[in-house]
């Protein structure tokens, strides 16, 4: 069977962009392909985190998943921290991967050039993501398009590694939904929504209160031409209000169109904001069923066991073909 992998990264509540760019997808394969979803605790530290804050959310990040429709029947869902092999794979796989590839992430591009004192791991954080896939012979990798860049980085890690080292590591592939897979912030909607954004007007959080999600989409910024149709480059807030409308009720953003052409801005509006509000409400309350209950620590020892016995073979084989150790 096929084999996909996501991750997500424990910092903060996360956002309606990150359940339409990478839960959503997940909960859609996870009835197709053998699935993977872990919490990239590793990569939150790439940046200063709290350390009750990190704590807190890890345990969060696992209850949303689950409250979002992951299945942990069909999914092998584990900590990153807690299977040592990620790390080890990373460093090797460092000594194979070029400053000057690293250098050309826009990721990094952009975060460094917001932070004077950017540490070491932000740099290095794409081996480390190419390391989570390489070391379980994943397929497929759904994530949204800001991490397009680096999951093409972990193939061309893969490729030359095989090449000089022999068949080694499957090569993956990127998934992206075919519409959503940026979505944009409700204020600025030429930026994407973003768990960091300073502005929450902008940004839906799983967790934030029903009545302020609404109140958000009434207001998102849109224009002044009061149609209803997709153009992400004249219309950005409206297509990307037509996106999230599409993802939640599975409908064709052609459909759409034809659906809401003679709507005014704020019936179209409304409509948005209920179905976002349906959806988000019903993930809460799972979430506040499920957050202290045992269940979390059970799933995540299970992960924790499986992933090391699989890692573990992986890792000695590259030890062995890269000639460390005896
Ligand atoms: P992060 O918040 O960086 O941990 O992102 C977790 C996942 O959500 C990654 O696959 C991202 O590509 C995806 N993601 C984050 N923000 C958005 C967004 N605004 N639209 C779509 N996908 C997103
Ligand atoms: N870097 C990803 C993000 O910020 C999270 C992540 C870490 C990931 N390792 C991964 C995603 C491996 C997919 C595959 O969103």
């Amino acid at each position: 069977m096929k084999k996909v992998l996501t991750g997500l990264q424990p910092t903060g509540v996360i956002t309606l962009g990150n359940y339409i760019g990478a839960i959503k997808q997940m909960i859609k394969y996870q009835n197709e392909y053998e699935s993977y979803l872990f919490i990239a605790d590793m990569h939150a530290i790439t940046i200063n985190q709290d350390k009750n804050e990190l704590r807190k959310n890890i345990k969060s990040l696992l209850a949303l998943y689950l409250a979002c429709g992951i299945d942990p029947n069909k999914n092998i869902i584990y900590i990153q921290s807690d299977n040592e092999y990620h790390t080890n794979l990373s460093w090797i796989l460092e000594c194979n991967t070029y400053f000057g590839e690293l250098s050309r992430m826009t990721q990094f591009k952009d975060k460094s050039s917001k932070n004077e004192n950017f540490s070491a791991g932000l740099f290095t954080y794409p081996v480390l993501m190419a390391a989570d896939i390489l070391l379980y012979d994943i397929d497929y990798v759904p994530v949204g398009l800001d991490q397009k860049q680096h999951v093409e980085l972990a193939r061309d890690i893969a490729i030359r590694f095989n090449k000089k080292y022999g068949d080694i590591f499957k090569v993956p592939e990127p998934l992206l939904t075919k519409e959503g897979t940026k979505i944009m912030d409700l204020v600025d909607p030429t930026k994407k929504m973003s768990k960091s954004s300073i502005n929450q007007k902008g940004v839906i959080r799983l967790l934030d209160n029903i009545d302020d999600i609404k109140k958000k989409i009434l207001s998102a910024t849109t224009d002044s031409d009061n149609k209803i149709y997709y153009d992400m480059e004249n219309k950005p807030g409206i297509s990307n209000l037509l996106n999230i409308y599409s993802v939640i009720k599975e409908i064709p953003v052609k459909e759409l169109e034809n659906k809401f052409k003679d709507y005014n801005y704020k019936d179209f509006k409304e409509e948005v904001a209920d179905a976002v509000a349906d959806l988000i409400s019903n993930i809460q309350e799972k979430y506040y069923r499920l957050i202290n209950s045992d269940i979390l620590n059970e799933i995540l020892d299970k992960g924790m066991d499986i992933t090391r016995k699989q890692a573990k073979i992986k890792y000695e084989k590259v030890k062995e073909v890269v000639g460390l150790g005896r």
